[in-house]
């Protein structure tokens, strides 16, 4: 990610992350890396930053926490960082929080936001931006983040619930637009079928997909192969059930047992077994809860593991 020039550095920057490349302990790197777009290299083990604001209902987010866990999660190798504008809380947002946390951005840290849904102050997500409210929302992205480029846009659509089968293809095109006018560096769609992602990908390529994937929900098998096979990276959320899904099921643990892991590692390392296109991005506000979850990039699931825990395609 390469920051704005235009924009001065908030007083609080970063400490560990101000140099071009950081430094890292490389524990996300463990499963491996992804050539995102065929360009840019990037370790199979992100951090998704939905939680940092804390929750509309629950308890506030916590500034000093949320910048300490992403600079850690960067410390620890993820490098690639998945946000959006309308990731936000009463009391905070969560492209604030990236911002103070890594302005500048180093050169190898990748952040992925996403458009489409449009949330109001009040929370609630009331409707799906048409195409010309796009370039606004990309826009609003930008200076948030303080950078003259984006890394990578998904455009998100349909329900929260789910996809809907409807064309996205004027809302992608119009961000293929921003791309070829240097605005966005790489595209993604998120909440897709098969048959969006075809389409999307007639008008421009598909760097990323974003769908709703994990060990106990693995609905969407057929579409993680599909991105193998074209080489896109799938990022699947709620891989730890965000917060919904309980994920004390029995094989979970059993596995876990035998590898001395948690049941959120086993998750973890099961997406990267399941697939070399997935690229996980788990969700924490918890320090101790993401060094458990980096730490699952060392764990190998084996072939007794992946029957147990089942392995849809
Ligand atoms: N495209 C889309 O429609 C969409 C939708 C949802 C999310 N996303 C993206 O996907 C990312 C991941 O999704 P997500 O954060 O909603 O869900 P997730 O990664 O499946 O789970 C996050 C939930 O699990 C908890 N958690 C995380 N690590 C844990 C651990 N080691 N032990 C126990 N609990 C743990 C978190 O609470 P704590 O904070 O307490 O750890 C939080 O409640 C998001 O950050 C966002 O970037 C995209």
């Amino acid at each position: 990610m390469t920051s704005s020039s235009a924009e001065p550095a908030p007083d609080s920057g970063p400490t560990s992350t101000t140099s071009t490349t950081t430094t890292s302990t490389d524990s996300a790197s463990g499963p491996g890396v992804f050539e995102l777009g065929g360009t840019v290299t990037i370790p199979r083990l992100g951090f998704g930053a939905m939680q940092l604001p804390g929750r509309w209902s629950g308890p506030a987010g916590d500034t000093a926490k949320a910048v300490a866990v992403t600079r850690r999660a960067v410390e620890l190798g993820a490098r690639y960082i998945d946000t959006a504008a309308f990731y936000f809380s009463p009391t905070h947002r969560a492209n604030d929080l990236l911002r103070e946390a890594l302005y500048p951005y180093a050169s190898d840290v990748t952040i992925a936001t996403k458009v489409g849904p449009l949330r109001n102050e009040t929370g609630e997500m009331y409707a799906e931006a048409r195409p010309d409210q796009l370039r606004a929302e990309v826009e609003r992205n930008l200076e948030d983040l303080g950078v003259d480029t984006l890394d990578l846009v998904h455009l998100r659509v349909g329900r929260l619930s789910g996809g809907v089968a409807e064309s996205l293809g004027e809302r992608f095109a119009v961000l293929a637009a921003l791309r070829e006018e240097g605005l966005i560096r790489q595209l993604g769609v998120s909440n897709v079928t098969s048959g969006q992602l075809a389409e999307a990908r007639s008008i421009a390529p598909v760097a990323a997909v974003q769908n709703r994937f994990g060990v106990l929900d693995q609905g969407d098998a057929a579409l993680v192969d599909e991105c193998a096979d074209a080489g896109i990276a799938y990022m699947p959320f709620f891989a730890l059930g965000g917060g919904h899904t309980d994920l004390g099921q029995e094989n979970l643990r059993k596995v876990g047992e035998r590898h001395g892991a948690t049941v959120h590692q086993v998750a973890i390392a099961w997406g990267l077994a399941r697939s070399p296109s997935i690229v996980q991005i788990p969700g924490t506000a918890s320090l101790a809860h993401l060094e458990e979850n980096v730490a699952a990039g060392r764990l190998v699931l084996d072939e007794d593991d992946m029957a147990l825990l089942g392995r849809r395609g």
